[in-house]
Formats: C-alpha cells, sequence, structure tokens
C-alpha cells in the first residue's frame, strides 16, 4: 500500500551512496574486506565493548550466540513473548526450549520478578529485549542472571543508541545482538551484530560465522590452507553493507536526536488527547524511538478503530507485538494454556504510529489531528 505517511522512512544521505559505490568500485572484496572490520572496530567504540562481529542479520547473530555458549537440548532460555518472533525462535535454532515470561508495564520489556519465577535448573540464559527502543529493566534483570548464575544475552535490536542514565544498552551483559534491518535505528537493508567484552565468546563466534574456518587472512585473496575446526554457517556480512553500515553509523548521533525531538513534539500534540498514552520512559531511561508506540486503555475495540481510521487517512500505524505465544506456531507447539496476563492486555492496546528522523511538522501535525478526530480533546 502506498502510505501518504509510512511507519518509517530509512535516513540516508550521499555518504552512504559514496561509500557503497567505492565498496563496489573497488571489485574487489565484495564478501571479506576492509569495511567489515572498520564497522566493527567503530561499533565497539559506539557502544564501548571490546568487541563488535557483524552478521548478516540481527537473527544469525542470535543463532550465533546461543550456538557459541552451547545451549542446546534439554536447555531453557527466558524469553519475552511481547517481542519479535526472532527472540523466542532462537532457543529453537539451536534445539533448546523458550521459557515465555511476562513484562512490566514501565517500559514493556521482561519483568524481572515474573522471570524468577519462570527460572528452573534447566534455565541457561535470560534474553530480554528493550522495547522499540526504550531500555528495559535491565539492572534487575541483570542482578537476576547474576543471583541465579545465568547468562544475560541483551537482544538490542531495537535500541542501539538507548541507554540507562548514559551506560548504553548492550553492556548490562554477557553480550548483546543488534539488527541492522530496515526499519531499525540505522539500517543496511539487512544486518546484524553482536557485541561483548568476551574474548572466548568472540573467537568462538568468529568460527560460527564462517563455517568454522581458522580464517587468519581474507578467504578470498590467499592461496593458503586453512582448516575448519568447529560445524559453521555463512552468516557473514558483505563488505558492501559494512560500507553503508560505516556511511549509517557516522550519523547515529544525528539520527538518534531527530527522533527523539520528533517524539517530543507528537507526544506534546497527543498528551492533550484523554485516552491516549504517550511514550513514558522511567527517569534516566533514554529511549531511541526505534517505535513511538501509544497506550489505548480502552482497549482493543477503540486501539482496532484508531489503526482503521488512521489507515483511512493515508497513515501507516502498526500492532507491535501480538503476542509471539499467540501465533499458530507457538500456539501448536506450547497449547493454549500459557497465560501472559499484562502482554496480553497490552497487545490490545498499544499502536505504534510513524516516526522516523525526517518527519515534518507537518506530518506530525497531520498525525496528531487524526487521532484527535476519534477521541475527545480536552484543551491546555
Ligand atoms: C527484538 C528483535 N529481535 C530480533 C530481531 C531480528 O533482527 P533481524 O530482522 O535483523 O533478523 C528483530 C528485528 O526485527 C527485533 O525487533
Amino acid at each position: 500500500m502506498d502510505w501518504k505517511i509510512p511507519l518509517f522512512k530509512i535516513y540516508w544521505d550521499e555518504e552512504d551512496i559514496r561509500m557503497s559505490n567505492e565498496a563496489i568500485r573497488r571489485g574487489m572484496f565484495w564478501a571479506i574486506g576492509p569495511n567489515v572490520e572498520k564497522f566493527e572496530d567503530m561499533l565497539s567504540r559506539y557502544i564501548g565493548t571490546n568487541y563488535a562481529l557483524v552478521f548478516n542479520s540481527g537473527t544469525s547473530a542470535l543463532h550465533a550466540t546461543l550456538l557459541a555458549y552451547g545451549i542446546g537440548k534439554g536447555d531453557e532460555v527466558i524469553v519475552p513473548s511481547f517481542t519479535f518472533i526472532a527472540t523466542a525462535n532462537a532457543p529453537l535454532f539451536v534445539g533448546a526450549k523458550p521459557v515465555f515470561a511476562d513484562i512490566e508495564e514501565k517500559t514493556y520489556g521482561l519483568d524481572p520478578q515474573a522471570v524468577e519465577k519462570k527460572i528452573t535448573p534447566k534455565t541457561k540464559a535470560i534474553l530480554p529485549i528493550h522495547y522499540g527502543g526504550c531500555p528495559g529493566l535491565i539492572k534487575e534483570l541483570a542482578q537476576v542472571a547474576q543471583k541465579h548464575n545465568l547468562l544475560l544475552i541483551e537482544d538490542a535490536a531495537e535500541s542501539l543508541g538507548a541507554a540507562v542514565n548514559g551506560k548504553k544498552v548492550g553492556t548490562f551483559g554477557d553480550c548483546a545482538i543488534l539488527s541492522f534491518c530496515s526499519n531499525k535505528v540505522i539500517t543496511t537493508g539487512e544486518g546484524g551484530a553482536v557485541i561483548t567484552n568476551s574474548t572466548e565468546l568472540y573467537e568462538k563466534l568468529k568460527l560460527i560465522r564462517s563455517h568454522g574456518r581458522a580464517e587468519t587472512s581474507n578467504y578470498f585473496s590467499t592461496n593458503e590452507y586453512m582448516d575448519y575446526i568447529t560445524l559453521g554457517y555463512n552468516f557473514r556480512m558483505s563488505d558492501i553493507t559494512a560500507a553503508l553500515g560505516i556511511a549509517q553509523l557516522k550519523k547515529v548521533d544525528k539520527i538518534i536526536k531527530m527522533r527523539r525531538e520528533n517524539a517530543a513534539k507528537l507526544s506534546k500534540k497527543l498528551r492533550k488527547i484523554a485516552g491516549v498514552d504517550v511514550p513514558n520512559p522511567p527517569d534516566g531511561f533514554q529511549h531511541v524511538y526505534q517505535l513511538y508506540t501509544i497506550r489505548l486503555k480502552e482497549g482493543l475495540g477503540k486501539r482496532d478503530a484508531l489503526q482503521t481510521h488512521l489507515a483511512k487517512k493515508g497513515i501507516m500505524a502498526k500492532i507491535y507485538f501480538p503476542p509471539v505465544h499467540f501465533t499458530h506456531f507457538y500456539r501448536k507447539r506450547l497449547g493454549h494454556s500459557l497465560k501472559l496476563p499484562v502482554t496480553e492486555k497490552l497487545s490490545e492496546e498499544v499502536l505504534s504510529l510513524p516516526m522516523y528522523p525526517s518527519l515534518t511538522e507537518k506530518e506530525i501535525d497531520y498525525i496528531a489531528d487524526a487521532i484527535a478526530d476519534l477521541f475527545s480533546v480536552n484543551e491546555g
């Protein structure tokens, strides 16, 4: 559908084109190349971790991470259901069981108390997300992980640059994954990364990412023999993609600033509408607004009516997320008994509105006015 205002627009400039063109014009190193290492170096500096490894998607980054930790059959990983399905699928990729825990209503992330109740002797890791760019209660989740000697793997796919009191998400756990898919804070079309301080994890991930091959130099430009020492995949990011990643990462602070300014403008207008709750991160939680999600406490009927009403006006609004445990695949696998009251309630009340750096004042007014049409407006 051709939306008047889509949910997101990619923020790109001439440098994205220049960097990608340069990588192409070299006529060499389109797979493994210098941009990959440079992008990784820039990423680890930006986040503040010892290592970053880029992947061809956030999903392969998750898969590789669980493999690297040796998580597998008989193990359990605690995940939210209020997430993109890849978070929950990751344990299944390696033969482990995703165990859903409920979320809390401050950040829409995993509820540390609910998580603690789901821990069993089989639990190996907690895999929380930072919903839509808002940090979750990650310090509390880190305490739970520490207390029970569990891995904490942050799914920071949606939250590059988000922070709690200046400490970036992705640095609270043992490692974190990022996504550079089209709708993320910065994008390479498709792409992902793992960030970590662990040398051991980094070395294992390098092998898993590239066929289990002990690479001492660029495989494609050397005739030296390289041994294959473990089972591996091709989860590599291409050098052309990494060139785009470098150009995007150079703009990340500007992109986040523009997102925050637009979110503040939209919130100022929507706050006047009784019945609409705007994003409200806790004090010290630095949101990056990968999603701008409102909550309609009147519930499902009103939320769905608003989505339809906005669509008629050419405004794309989407539900992030319908619970993963309600999908056909998980219902069939898990049966119908699982109850996650907060997840289920929130998924009936949330609606994500268009949010991107180049959103104009006129577009913000158009969105706010369209929403106001459907609600009684309280002046002031
Ligand atoms: C929370 C979360 N985890 C994982 C992923 C998967 O990332 P990718 O689309 O890059 O595979 C996404 C992306 O949509 C996501 O939002």
